[in-house]
């Protein structure tokens, strides 16, 4: 069983990765994957909308639910999604908290910023773990411009460690560190004592996450930090052509798909 304690004490790296459904969670389970994680990124792997920030917290509850009937070993993580968190305290705590007991989630990830540290102590107060987020933070696209690299001056770079490491002070028992030069990605991890996982911050973090679609090679297109470990688009593709081919031909369905009566009809 993976753990937030076990996650602070393995020796390994973190193999964190993103799952959506029972199925997919399922087999990340059995793979072995640490930290399944129910990403607000569903918004554009599964929905096909251009952000993440039209997910709302019944589609994460959902999503959750789907996923954590799934998962025996691994630990759950569940995106607070935009909005859902940060303008109402007791909505933040109330929606955190629904996500573990209605949902079966383990722990929640918050998009981190100086409005989150008191939500991250009262929620860990609570009983409900928080994984910090820095770097880029894809909810806050509309005020940063894009999707570009963060912290890619000392400045900015020390800003971004000091923001972790007030959030490990509150509680935070682990973090998610994204798109950033992989020193900062490096300082995280020697800086920090909870688990620094990254995406696009280089190879020396205590862990890595990727969003399932672009590991697997289902995305049409993939960030320049990702890495497709398969082509499961090729496959589906194929698979889909075969079956239209296989019904316009008739070959389908054969003799073994079907079933006689024998009825005079
Ligand atoms: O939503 C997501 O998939 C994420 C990961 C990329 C960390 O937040
Ligand atoms: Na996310």
């Amino acid at each position: 069983m993976t753990t937030v304690a076990s996650i602070q004490e393995q020796e390994t790296p973190v193999t964190m990765l993103t799952a959506y459904d029972a199925p997919t969670a399922a087999l990340a389970d059995e793979a072995g994957i640490d930290v399944v994680l129910v990403g607000d990124s569903i918004g554009n792997a599964v929905f096909g909308y251009e952000s993440t920030l039209p997910v709302t917290l019944d589609d994460m509850m959902r999503a959750t639910t789907s996923v954590a009937n799934a998962v025996d070993d691994a630990l759950v993580v569940t995106d607070l999604p935009f909005l859902s968190y940060g303008v109402d305290r007791s909505e933040s705590l109330e929606n955190a908290g629904r996500l573990l007991k209605e949902a079966g989630a383990h722990a929640v990830k918050l998009e981190s910023g100086p409005h989150t540290i008191e939500l991250t102590e009262a929620m860990t107060r609570l009983g409900i773990p928080v994984m910090a987020h820095v770097g880029l933070t894809p909810q806050h696209v509309n005020s940063v411009g894009g999707y570009t690299r963060q912290g890619t001056t000392a400045e900015q770079a020390a800003e971004m460690l000091d923001l972790a490491k007030a959030h490990e002070e509150a509680g935070a028992f682990s973090l998610v560190i994204e798109h950033v030069p992989r020193e900062v990605g490096a300082a995280a991890s020697d800086e920090l004592e909870i688990p620094a996982i990254g995406i696009g911050a280089g190879p020396e973090t205590d862990g890595q996450v990727l969003v399932v679609d672009d590991a697997i090679g289902l995305s049409e297109r993939i960030p320049p930090f990702a890495e497709a470990f398969g082509d499961v688009r090729g496959e589906m593709r194929q698979a889909i052509e075969q079956y239209r081919d296989a019904v316009e031909s008739r070959e389908f369905p054969a003799d073994e798909h079907s079933h006689s009566e024998g009825l005079d009809i």
